[in-house]
């Protein structure tokens, strides 16, 4: 944290918007969470993820989009498109007027964007302005737009029966409005499409509608994207809305009753990045963007796009932003703004822009809702509650890697005595090395903040101290954890030893030299690609799938083959098996196959066995759990219940072992 600029007094300026009065200028801005009913109810469990965010300070939040239409209203999208809907919003608004909080909603029409959610498309008609994919999904008739836009006009007034003090009517990210708004998407000839006037005639609808229906003494704020990205016609020439195309279509709007403009960006294709970002984009990567809008339209506007820090958001409203939008800073840590308002600033709990738990949770079937790399609670606020222990136990932890840490200060915190043992002299475990990739500096945050939190705790620290069946009889701990973590696996080919792990690359330990080929096509080695292409190496990675880069979040996936596009001296060898190193040479058996999407049928289309020179072979092809066995015997001599957590049980992300420590903290 930058001690000279930690002033936050532009966040801390009241603003009144119509008649709602905001005590600050940091909005929670509208995020999916994946915790509905599969009826689009809302449940207990959103109920207390929001709440927990309305009692951290921010001036006002939004719920996730919730739909105005019945078809679309699926999926765990959150609806408001039918007066059954009133009760469960309304039981929302109350508990968050009940903690102080202001809360808003967003409303949307999905479009296309419905097959991003847990939906099931298969009877579902996708509305879209014109039609697409052959036909599939048939453009909206004509005659049906008013009906919509009347809906957008029910919902309205529902969340004002509802009791919620602001709507965000939804024009970006590719859902309805924005489709019709953008010349890429909208070519419809009814007079709704084809020429930008046209294109804004139905958006204009609906906003006209939402207005008539909401009451005058309550703002309305309106999502756009600052402009289209990506976005090109066959020619390859750009077609999509330009920022000028949303100055003309923000002044229509302001004049129809729009009072504020938040700020966002994203669509279709690689301009996806944009919408949730990630690690990868610069922080405020979108503000010049909200302030153009501010400067032209001459309106309130809600700056958006990797704000999440006190020093970064005052800077942009010093500069004329009205609010600044904090996602994933709130997923991260709802408690935020009040620790900015007490100056506790080493005490937030940073987002660190990994995308592995929020908005990745879209992309992961399994995932029921939304959660945090650094904050497990999201989504099981209540049964997260840190309830103090009344049999206080001595607890022993083998191994203060992240797992480690987090199962710590959480049991300390509870009232257990903790000592924790770290075999090295330093705390952190392998995601120490997490940090020292490109782009990712912000996790070693992660490692600095559990430092601080095991330290003001009050658990023992012993460094240098691997936890020994010897140590374990003179400690005699009521409970052992163990969380040992993992080591790079090694490359069991003839030659492997040839190989240096990534380890010793990322830490510096090792010094690459000449052409280097990385091998495995995972999370790491697209990071030790990166970290070596960027010191000007003849970099080449070798990886066994047909395609390089899984486990990347969708976001990330994107801005790796975005890095690839524009490094095209990258070499990347696809379906490649390693079968042997010598000190300056692979050998690969690369196997190629396809298969018939009808039949099933799988052939091989290529077959050969290749050689590759190289100067320095980096292995990288993933982890081991590192041996406790003798240590559990030993517990279990001793009758000591004993705990296998994180990597030590199995080597996974981070976010596992955070998980599993948080949740084992709990029960102990
Ligand atoms: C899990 C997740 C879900 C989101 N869902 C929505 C949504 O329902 N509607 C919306 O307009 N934006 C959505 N967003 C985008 C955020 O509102 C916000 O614009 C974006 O995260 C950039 O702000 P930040 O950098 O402060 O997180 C979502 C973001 C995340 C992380
Ligand atoms: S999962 Fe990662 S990106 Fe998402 S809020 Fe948590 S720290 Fe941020």
């Amino acid at each position: 944290m930058v001690v000279f600029l930690l002033e936050c007094n532009h966040i801390f300026r009241p603003i009144k918007l119509r008649g709602l009065e905001l005590e600050n200028r940091i909005v929670m801005p509208s995020m999916g969470t994946l915790m509905t009913y599969e009826d689009s109810m809302v449940t207990q469990r959103m109920i207390d993820y929001y709440v927990e965010r309305a009692k951290g300070g921010a001036a006002l939040i939004f719920t996730e989009c919730a739909s105005v239409w019945p078809e679309s209203t699926q999926g765990y999208a959150l609806g408001v498109s039918d007066d059954k809907f009133i009760p469960g919003l309304t039981k929302l608004v109350e508990a968050v007027h009940a903690v102080g909080g202001k809360i808003g909603i967003q409303i949307y029409e999905a479009a296309e964007g419905i097959i991003n959610g847990h939906a099931d498309t298969s009877k579902l008609r996708i509305m879209t302005p014109v039609d697409r994919f052959q036909g599939k999904w048939k453009a909206i008739p004509t005659e049906e737009l008013p009906l919509i836009a009347q809906a957008f006009g029910a919902a309205a007034r529902r969340a004002n029966i509802c009791g919620f003090d602001a709507i965000e009517i939804h024009c970006g990210h590719n859902y309805l409005l924005h489709e019709f708004l953008s010349p890429h998407f909208n070519t419809r000839t009814d007079g709704y499409g084809t020429t930008f006037e046209n294109c804004m005639k139905f958006p204009l609808m609906c906003i006209e509608e939402t207005r008539k229906n909401w009451p005058e003494e309550k703002p309305l704020f309106m999502r756009i994207v600052a402009h289209d990205d990506y976005t090109y016609d066959a020619d390859g020439n750009f077609n999509g809305l330009t920022i000028d195309n949303m100055v003309t279509f923000c002044k229509e709007a302001k004049a129809r009753g729009v009072d504020v403009l938040d700020v966002s960006r994203g669509n279709f294709g690689k301009g996806n990045i944009y919408e949730v970002p990630s690690m990868g984009l610069p922080f405020g990567f979108n503000k010049d963007n909200a302030l153009y809008l501010r400067r032209e339209v001459d309106m309130p506007v809600m700056a958006v796009g990797r704000l999440g820090r006190p020093e970064l958001a005052n800077i942009v409203l010093s500069q004329g932003a009205d609010l600044v939008a904090w996602g994933h800073a709130h997923i991260a840590d709802p408690q935020i703004v009040n620790k900015c308002k007490e100056g506790r600033f080493d005490d937030i709990r940073y987002c660190i822009g990994c995308d592995q738990a929020c908005s990745e949770a879209y992309h992961i079937p399994e995932a029921r809702h939304i959660s945090c790399l650094r904050n497990p609670a999201v989504g099981r606020e209540r049964e997260f509650e840190l309830k103090i222990t009344d049999t206080p136990k001595t607890v022993l932890i083998a191994g203060a890697g992240v797992g480690g840490m987090e199962a710590a200060y959480t049991l300390a915190q509870r009232g257990h005595k903790v000592i924790l043992c770290e075999k090295e002299s330093v705390l952190g475990g392998q995601f120490r090395l997490a940090g020292l990739a490109p782009d990712k500096e912000d996790f070693a945050l992660t490692v600095d903040y559990m430092i601080r939190q095991v330290k003001q705790s009050g658990v023992e620290i012993r460094m240098n101290t691997p936890v020994t069946s010897a140590l374990l009889c003179e400690l005699k701990p009521d409970e052992l954890i163990i969380a040992t973590g993992g080591k790079m696996r090694e490359l069991d080919v003839p030659g492997g030893s040839y190989a240096v792990g990534f380890a010793d690359i990322l830490t510096g330990n090792w010094k690459p030299m000449g052409k280097c080929v990385i091998i495995g096509g995972g999370i790491i080695s697209i990071e030790v690609m990166e970290y070596l292409s960027f010191r000007g190496f003849d970099t080449t990675i070798v990886g066994g799938l047909p395609k390089i880069g899984a486990g990347l979040s969708h976001g990330r996936a994107i801005l790796a083959d975005k890095y690839l596009e524009e490094h095209p001296e990258i070499e990347v060898i696809t379906n490649a098996w390693v079968t042997k190193l010598d000190h300056n040479k692979v050998y690969a058996h690369v196997i190629e196959k396809k298969t018939d999407r009808r039949t099933k049928e799988t052939t091989i289309v290529r077959e050969e066995d290749i050689e590759i020179e190289a100067d320095t072979i980096i292995a990288a092809v993933g982890s081991v759990s590192n041996d406790y066995a003798d240590l559990v015997q030993a517990a279990e001599n001793m009758g000591i219940p004993c705990h296998i957590i994180g990597d030590a049980k199995k080597p996974r992300f981070a976010v596992d072992a955070i998980r599993e420590a948080a949740e084992l903290a709990r029960e102990i």
